[in-house]
């Protein structure tokens, strides 16, 4: 086993053309717009347009991450998602084509909710400790919809992060400890005939908090930090206030007051981004991070928890740490640059989008021409979706 620090090196983010303000939302359904803007913190959501899906905001975060470390030596694409495009191909596969991926290297879609990065991440942190040679590109990518005029409907999103995994990283060493904990529970699942989740809304946010403190437990019992060892927590957002909620249960588990000052300082640079992305379910964890290492004051040297749940059930708590001169390395620029550049809908549009349907007869239908993102889906001909770079 190498004790080289395996982790991080660079991290990049992605979203759609279009978001949606909450206001918005909230004049529609007939209620106060501080119950979304305060009572589930979220102020926009990222929406997807007709010629965007996974594909096209996954290249565009993975594409700044080939431009400047290349692809020498990325033997592993591991691709997580819960909105993939294809029961069989992985998505990652149709970034050869569009950013250049390496042919040598093995290419995965990964699975399970909103877990599925930290899957990733976990898998590439292995493949590495077996030989530091190898880098290991991670994408989480994800577009979160659900039923329209539902209480999930005010925490949809959307957006891609890119990860690449190597020894010796730039931004963040991964702990070689992880608290883990897994149940079969019914909170949010998307059968197969389905385009939208159905989520049992409060089921899930209780379950979220009972899995974070068992992977909290887990983490413990395999020799993990303690507590008050932590510069801040990065929680899965599905809606930031999630993270407060979790934080404070788990708090409260370990017999600590939960005063709300703690609590700010602890969650509160992680959910700049997330606040108005909206859930981007795999990505969002790792969204959280990126708003953390723009937003917070210098970090170097601190550790990071790190708390990734996915309904179904699975949780992780993991950590790390960061690494010296890691603020060279960020991306914090194109981050903002990619949330302030969104069209903002209204609602009729909005609406439009979200009811709009993929023709599956499999002849050839154009797309419209939305997006002015570095990718398009350009049509669907035959089955098969015809990607192209703008
Ligand atoms: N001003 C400020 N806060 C307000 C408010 C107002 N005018 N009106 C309501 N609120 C608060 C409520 O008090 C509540 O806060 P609390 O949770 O701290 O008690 C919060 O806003 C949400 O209100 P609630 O009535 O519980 O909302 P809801 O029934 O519409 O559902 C979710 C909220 C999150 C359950 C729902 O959006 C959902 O199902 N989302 C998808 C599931 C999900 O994301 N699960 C997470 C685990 S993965």
């Amino acid at each position: 086993m190498t004790t080289t620090p395996v982790g991080i090196h660079d991290l990049s983010f992605a979203t759609t053309h279009y978001a949606l303000d909450h206001a918005v939302l909230a004049e529609r359904l007939g209620v106060d717009r501080d119950k979304f803007y305060l009572g589930i913190g979220q102020e926009r959501m990222s929406v997807a347009a007709a010629d965007e899906d996974i594909v096209t905001i996954a290249a565009a975060a993975a594409q700044p991450i080939l431009q400047r470390h290349g692809t020498d030596n990325i033997r592993t694409v591991l691709l997580a998602t819960e909105t993939g495009v294809d029961q069989s191909k992985a998505a990652a596969l149709y970034l050869h084509s569009l950013i250049g991926l390496p042919n040598a290297a093995r290419v995965v879609e990964l699975k399970q909710a909103c877990y599925g990065g930290t899957a990733g991440l976990a898998f590439a942190a292995g493949l590495i400790a077996r030989d530091p040679s190898q880098r290991v590109l991670v994408i989480a990518a994800d577009i979160a919809k659900y039923e329209l005029d539902t209480p999930g409907e005010p925490t949809q999103g959307a957006a891609a992060v890119a990860m690449l995994v190597t020894a010796d990283p730039a931004i963040l060493a991964l702990d070689p400890i992880s608290g883990l904990y897994s149940a079969d529970i019914m909170d949010f699942w998307r059968p197969n005939y389905r385009s939208e989740a159905i989520v049992d809304g409060k089921t899930s946010v209780n379950a979220y908090q009972k899995a974070a403190q068992e992977a909290w437990s887990d983490y413990r019992r395999q020799g993990g930090r303690e507590l008050g060892e932590f510069a801040a927590f990065c929680y899965h957002q599905p809606f930031t206030k999630m993270a407060y909620k979790a934080h404070r249960h788990l708090l409260e588990s370990q017999g600590h007051t939960a005063e709300a000052a703690d609590l700010e300082a602890a969650i509160g640079a992680t959910t700049t981004y997330n606040r108005t992305v909206g859930n981007s379910y795999t990505a969002s964890l790792y969204l959280g991070l990126a708003s953390l290492l723009d937003h917070a004051d210098d970090l170097t040297g601190k550790a990071l928890a790190m708390i990734s749940y996915g309904s179904g059930s699975v949780a992780e708590f993991f950590s790390g740490t960061v690494r010296p001169g890691y603020r060279a390395h960020l991306r914090t620029e194109a981050n903002q640059a990619a949330i302030s550049s969104r069209e903002m809908l209204d609602y009729d549009h909005y609406r439009a989008l979200h009811e709009a349907v993929l023709p599956t007869d499999g002849a050839y239908h154009a797309m419209p021409e939305e997006t002015r993102r570095p990718f398009r889906l350009g049509a669907m001909s035959g089955h098969k979706r015809i990607y192209e770079a703008r």
